[in-house]
């Protein structure tokens, strides 16, 4: 269980994002700038509890024994089935397990899952009981309330009366979605509260931080943590301990590798590939019109050839 006691204040996470922070993904993170922690898309518990789902789950948890630390995100109402999942997260080798209970997403919240969890607490606290049995670090990612910032202090106590290993707090209630600033000003008196019930905890937060360096400020302040997740798609170096500019050319090679593990992976179709492409094709005269030829691409190969075009346009 000394998963979370291995890191030093300060310590950093790529956010959890479905869709976005798959396998291929994190090694292209891994590969700019490594975070401390990774986290995987969160997984539904219902899924892997299926034997029809289950392959699928199984196919978002695949990582790379490199990959370590990394934290497997699942999602779910029944505590039950959070039990049998974070022992098969146990079982490939995991040594930690979080639970979302964050997500605003209308189909979530509608299964009363993610965020539909803070209305009911009680579920909330028996999840969490649940998860701990498989015996690895377990962790909750949670908003500060549903639709009132001012919920904050109750559901907070309600989730560290059960003394999760780390708690991450994205400072924004479900109700915000992403719409409004992070809540910052809350951060010292959550800092209070956290030492209060739950000192052991390690706390994380999350919500808008653009670099390392915006975030230091609240590890000034007792935070342990800082998850930065649409970070990286403004600037995929944004682990670096010592950020530097980056050249248009390791953007393109990036993206190049990006390409390679998507096919490598399996992780088809092409298209969800396309939203990546504004990441690495970016802020340099005629991005723009490579990335619209980018988009009109089908196949990863006719994006590869986009490429070699751009540099090198004699050559073609
Ligand atoms: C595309 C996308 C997918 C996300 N998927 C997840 C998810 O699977 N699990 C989760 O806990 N949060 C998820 N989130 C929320 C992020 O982890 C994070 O809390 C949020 O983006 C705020 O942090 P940021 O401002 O650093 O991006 C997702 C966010 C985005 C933009």
């Amino acid at each position: 269980m000394d998963f979370w006691k291995q890191f030093k204040p300060g310590f950093t996470i790529l956010a959890p994002m479905e869709g976005v922070t798959d396998i291929a993904f994190r090694q292209v993170v891994a590969k700019a700038a490594r975070p401390d922690i990774f986290y995987t898309e969160f997984t539904n518990v219902n899924s892997y509890s299926s034997e029809k789902g289950r392959p699928n789950a199984l196919k978002r948890l695949e990582f790379l024994p490199e990959e370590q630390p990394i934290v497997a995100q699942i999602w779910g109402t029944k505590p039950e089935m959070f039990a049998e999942t974070a022992a098969a997260v146990r079982d490939l080798g995991y040594q930690a397990v979080d639970i979302n209970m964050g997500c605003p997403e209308r189909h979530v919240v509608a299964t009363g899952g993610g965020s539909g969890l803070i209305r009911t607490p009680e579920l909330a606290k028996e999840i969490i009981r649940a998860t701990k049995t498989a015996g690895i670090a377990t962790s909750v990612k949670t908003r500060l309330g549903y639709s009132k910032v001012d919920e904050w202090r109750a559901w907070l106590t309600n989730i560290l009366e059960e003394h999760p290993d780390a708690l991450t707090v994205h400072l924004r209630t479900k109700k915000e979605m992403s719409k409004v600033a992070a809540h910052y000003e809350l951060v010292p008196d959550i800092v209070s509260l956290k030492n209060e019930l739950s000192p052991d905890t390690k706390l994380i937060i999350n919500g808008d931080i653009l670099s390392l360096a915006e975030g230091e400020k609240f590890i000034a302040m007792g935070v342990d943590g800082l998850m930065l997740g649409r970070a990286v798609f403004q600037n995929p170096f944004c682990f670096e301990k010592s950020p530097r500019a980056h050249t248009r050319e390791e953007l393109v090679e990036l993206m190049r590798y990006h390409i390679k593990l998507y096919n490598f992976y399996g992780l088809a179709p092409y298209d969800p590939l396309k939203r990546f492409f504004k990441i690495y094709i970016n802020n340099f005269p005629g991005a723009a019109e490579i990335r619209d030829q980018l988009m009109q691409t089908r196949d990863s190969v006719s994006a590869l050839a986009v490429l070699d075009k751009m540099e090198n346009p004699d050559q073609l």
